[in-house]
């Protein structure tokens, strides 16, 4: 049996590694179920593939130590949206970028991450289309030089918003305004219920030695029976 993970209700915990796969790793194919394969082999490249495979195995290891289940045997659903469920009271947010991902636990429903890779996101063109209004004003008091990291801040934070609230981005994120220092979302969109209880904080500020290459962001709802949540990261199985 795995050795047990306690998590209590006021707390979220934070796992993410920079990994690469090896040939040994194909064994870990073994660990994942028939829906995750599916979308491993829809990934375009096979390095792609391979590190995926790790990833999902290392979320099912961490996710056994709180089920107590042998990481073959963790069940993890989906909503019609696409937000992971998984059972006993846990709730799970989760991402991949490059060689990094990102997972959080919770016994809460509200929590959502989101990790870019700094050279993925040069590549993705031009993200400003997203920003809402406040956001630019928000950059164009930034030196060429911050507006770059700045950007990519401001999209992880929507993009864990819209994990957490698990609409994923079917929401316009030029509606998200996400504030600069760890503070309450506002909407300008259409209104959200429950949009002032989320917080955010971005990885960097949570983890000293978080790479440098990679940005993160933890959005969290602390739930109306809380004051507050601690976000801690346990050392990885
Ligand atoms: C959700 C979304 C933001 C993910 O972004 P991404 O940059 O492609 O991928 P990331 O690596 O950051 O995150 C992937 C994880 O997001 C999670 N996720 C996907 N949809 C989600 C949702 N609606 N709510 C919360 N989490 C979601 C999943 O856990 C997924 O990992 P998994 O499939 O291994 O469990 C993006 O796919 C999106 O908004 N899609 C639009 C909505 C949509 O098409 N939904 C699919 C309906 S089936």
């Amino acid at each position: 049996m795995p050795e047990t993970v306690v998590l209590g209700d006021r707390q979220v915990h934070l796992y993410w590694e920079t990994i690469h796969a090896t040939p040994q790793d194909d064994d870990l194919r073994a660990t994942l179920n028939d829906d995750e394969l599916s979308r491993v082999d829809r990934l375009q490249s096979p390095e792609k593939r391979a590190l995926r495979v790790v990833q999902l195995a290392r979320r099912r290891r961490i996710l056994s130590r709180y089920l107590q289940v042998a990481p073959r045997d963790v069940i993890i659903d989906y909503d019609p949206n696409g937000r992971p469920l998984i059972p006993d009271g846990l709730y799970i947010s989760c991402s991949y970028s490059q060689h990094a991902y990102l997972l959080a636990i919770s016994r809460f429903p509200g929590i959502g991450v989101d990790v870019e890779n700094m050279h993925d996101y040069r590549e993705m063109g031009d993200v400003t289309r997203h920003l809402s209004k406040h956001d630019m004003d928000t950059l164009s008091s930034l030196s060429p030089r911050d507006v770059t990291m700045a950007s990519i801040r401001m999209w992880t934070r929507k993009e864990a918003f819209a994990k957490g609230i698990g609409t994923g981005l079917f929401h316009e994120p030029r509606d998200m305004v996400v504030p600069s220092s760890p503070d309450a979302v506002r909407w300008e969109g259409r209104p959200l219920v429950g949009a002032d209880l989320w917080h955010l904080r971005d990885l960097e500020d949570l983890e000293e030695d978080f790479v440098r290459e990679y940005v993160a962001t933890v959005a969290y709802a602390i739930p109306a029976s809380l004051e507050s949540v601690t976000i801690s990261t346990p050392p990885l199985p």
